[in-house]
């Protein structure tokens, strides 16, 4: 393996992480990012606090549980009023920062709604530590440019978009012919040029990927030059299309998890100053996979913050855990997670990723 500390990794240094099942490199990969990540994003792990605002979705991609063909899902959305409510709490909490996630729709209720409720975010969270208010990121999908830039000026300032695959084939294997993997892309450009900080990422361990097919995703959001990322393994839910493809379990859940955190352990080597997101999927698969993420080189958790009566209805894959706790226990059980691997919480702070930050000045 390359010395991943000075040197830009190349295409084979990548597949050779991603395919190795020998302890000892892995151990060594996985010290190298964790070292990496130390040094150059120090020992703070940054919360988000996660609303899932709304499960509607004029979208109909194969593998994802609140697709619009998805007769058997009860869809909900909040009233601007809870979403409030909700983002104060978090702000209580001394979550520094929201992500308000929700299916996809771009009709002008919609788009307006998104708007306002940042507006009033902003303006309700504002204290003495956040004299902004609460930082706000949005994951609802793909908009026009217009949209965009109406959310930024409501005082949005990150974005996520995940590509799903930078495989094309496999793109279009996975969603319906309306959804263009070159529009998803600009999007992310357009994004980047409004002035978000963006965040991508894919989805690990499908049909059919390839560990070449990973190593592109990682050099695809390197050539974005992408400030955040948020990949994690696929689950299969059982009530979509995905779930009867014939290849659908060529990988077990615990390989896609053992593939997840070389993916994360290879970004952090790759991109060393971007925020990395230890998702809710790796939880999925093992009980201690947020912190095994954390330990293989993510920074940022996201803590549950969607009203308890509503959390079931937003399943994107099945299994997903925290359904039950009350914001307050999944406040307890990450800080005891992110303590038992020796980092801090980042309490009253936006923890930007400091790609973007450092670009910003001129030194990434
Ligand atoms: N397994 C894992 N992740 C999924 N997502 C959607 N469906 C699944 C699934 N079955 C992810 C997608 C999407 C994000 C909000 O959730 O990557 O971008």
């Amino acid at each position: 393996m390359a010395d991943q500390g000075v040197t830009t990794l190349a295409r084979r240094d990548l597949i050779a992480m991603l395919s190795t099942n020998d302890p000892a490199e892995l151990d060594v990969m996985r010290r190298r990012a964790e070292a990496v990540l130390l040094a150059r994003c120090g020992d703070t792990v940054h919360l988000r606090g996660l609303i899932e605002f709304s499960n509607i979705c004029d979208n109909d991609c194969y593998y994802c549980g609140i697709r619009k063909g998805n007769r058997t899902c009860d869809r909900y959305s909040l009233a601007g009023e809870a979403v409030i409510k909700t983002a104060v709490l978090g702000g209580t909490m001394r979550y520094g920062s929201i992500v308000l996630q929700s299916g996809e729709r771009t009709d002008e209720r919609f788009v307006s709604f998104v708007e306002d409720t940042v507006k009033r975010i902003k303006d309700a969270t504002r204290s003495e530590e956040l004299p902004c208010g609460v930082g706000v990121t949005l994951c609802v999908g793909e908009q026009s440019e217009e949209t965009y830039r109406r959310f930024f000026a409501a005082g949005a300032h990150r974005y996520l978009l995940r590509i799903e695959t930078t495989n094309r084939t496999l793109f279009e294997r996975m969603h319906p012919p309306e959804q263009k993997f070159e529009r998803r892309v600009e999007a992310l450009r357009t994004l980047k040029r409004i002035g978000f900080q963006v965040g991508t990422g894919v989805m690990i361990g499908l049909p059919g990927q390839t560990i070449e097919d990973c190593a592109d995703d990682l050099l695809f959001f390197q050539s974005l030059d992408i400030d955040m990322i948020g990949m994690g393994p696929y689950i299969v839910h059982g009530g979509t299309p995905m779930a009867a493809w014939p290849d659908v379990n060529e990988r077990s859940p615990r390989e896609r998890f053992e593939l997840s955190l070389r993916m994360i352990a290879a970004a952090r080597l790759l991109l060393k100053n971007v925020n990395i997101a230890s998702t809710t999927a790796l939880q999925a698969i093992d009980p201690a996979g947020r912190e095994e993420g954390l330990r293989w080189g993510a920074n940022v958790i996201m803590p549950q913050l969607t009203p308890r009566d509503v959390r079931a209805a937003y399943l994107l894959y099945d299994g997903k855990p925290c359904l039950e706790e009350s914001s307050q226990e999944c406040q307890k059980c990450l800080e005891a997670r992110i303590k038992s691997v020796g980092r801090k919480i980042g309490y009253d702070q936006w923890g930007d990723s400091r790609r973007f930050t450092e670009r910003k000045r001129g030194c990434s």
